[in-house]
């Protein structure tokens, strides 16, 4: 018997979740000899992901929305990196290897056939952390890679904004960019973050959306440039998007990724959607789970972790928590005052 840390949706928030009360940690004893179901493979964690979109997942059950709701009283689930510890009657894995996937919050895990036939499995020639492969090499980062790709298609010489900066989404953005030759305007909600944007990510342009003014710097800039920006990457949604809207260029592209600002229940409007029309903009959303086909899921896995490791990506940014806590680390995505620094993480190495 082993001890297994558990973190279990506790109760739905009403406005940002509240650790110790949305969630909730809970120790169990956990048999890593018990007998497996057929296909059942029984695994450790390493890593694990905490992402906004999870938010969206406490909710009432008979709610409809594009992701199911979580369990009530059941572990927490969403991306993992585990590691076969018993791979029992499925011939398809082996002790000793590193899965992707959905896992529950906790140390120990018994993975039903079905579930664990969707894992992939992780070789790791690149020789990244664990923690990687669930946030710049895992969904967020294949977020950034098609939102850009596909719908921002950046050419030399035009200017990528993006909000939401030092999250994964952000800094792969970011990385992708520079390689397509566009120059990046980014903002995120501290000084020690816009610090980090520019000296750390090279950012030519990188401000405080808590403190100034995004439709002063936008138009700064586009004057400074001589062009406007041509390219908006929101994570965020909010003023930000009411001031790229204002300021993109004609034919400009509006990749809409997200909307913390509304996450916990208030909406905020947006004005100046007929620029959509004057400037004929392109404004398109998507769920990176509904686009991302096998094809491009290898054409991600071939470019994206190689740059991650070999230095032509900067090294991600990950704020990592060693072990489960009672959620701080989740509730922390939504406090614009004690936000995440990097991809939130758990860490079990
Ligand atoms: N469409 C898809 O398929 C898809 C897939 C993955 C992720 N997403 C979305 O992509 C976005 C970024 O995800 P991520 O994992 O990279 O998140 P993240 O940046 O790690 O975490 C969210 C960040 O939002 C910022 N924030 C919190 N409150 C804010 C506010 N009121 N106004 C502006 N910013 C605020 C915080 O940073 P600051 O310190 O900068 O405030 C926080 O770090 C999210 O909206 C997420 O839901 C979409």
């Amino acid at each position: 018997m082993v001890a297994n840390d558990i973190l279990i949706f506790n109760e739905i928030p009403k406005g940002k979740p509240v650790p110790g009360q949305t969630t909730v940690k809970k120790q169990e004893e956990f048999d890593l000899d018990q007998s497996l179901p057929d296909g059942a493979i029984l695994v450790k964690t390493l890593a694990l992901s905490l992402d906004p979109y999870m938010r969206g997942r406490m909710r009432d059950e008979s709610i409809e929305s594009y992701v199911p709701a979580l369990k009530l009283h059941a572990p927490i689930e969403n991306f993992a990196v585990v590691e076969v510890l018993r791979a029992g009657e499925n011939a398809k894995f082996q002790k000793g290897q590193k899965l992707y996937g959905y896992s529950k919050f906790q140390n120990y895990s018994v993975i039903p056939k079905e579930q664990a036939e969707s894992l992939r499995v992780l070789e790791n020639k690149e020789g990244l952390p664990w923690t990687t492969w669930v946030g710049s090499a895992g969904m967020p980062g294949q977020t950034a890679w098609y939102g850009l790709k596909f719908i921002g298609k950046p050419q030399k010489g035009e200017t990528v904004f993006v909000s939401g900066a030092m999250g994964p989404v952000g800094q792969v953005t970011i990385a992708l960019a520079h390689a397509a030759g566009c120059k990046v305007i980014a903002s995120a909600g501290s000084e020690e973050k816009i610090k980090y944007l520019r000296e750390e990510l090279k950012v030519e342009c990188a401000f405080n959306y808590k403190t100034e003014d995004p439709n002063k710097v936008l138009a700064d800039w586009n004057q400074k440039e001589g062009r406007p920006f041509s390219i908006y990457v929101d994570n965020v949604s909010g003023a930000q998007l009411t001031a790229a809207l204002a300021h993109i260029a004609r034919r400009g592209r509006i990749v809409a990724i997200g909307s913390v600002v509304d996450y916990h229940g208030e909406q905020h409007g947006i004005e100046g959607v007929f620029q959509v029309v004057a400037k004929e903009l392109t404004w398109e959303g998507f769920l990176v789970l509904n686009r991302m086909t096998p094809e491009l899921f290898e054409q991600f896995y071939a470019e994206v972790p190689p740059a991650l490791a070999s230095g032509k990506f900067a090294r991600p940014k990950e704020h990592v928590t060693i072990g489960l806590d009672n959620g701080e680390a989740f509730a922390a995505l939504f406090d614009s005052e004690a936000s995440n620094f990097g991809k939130a993480v758990y860490s079990f190495e």
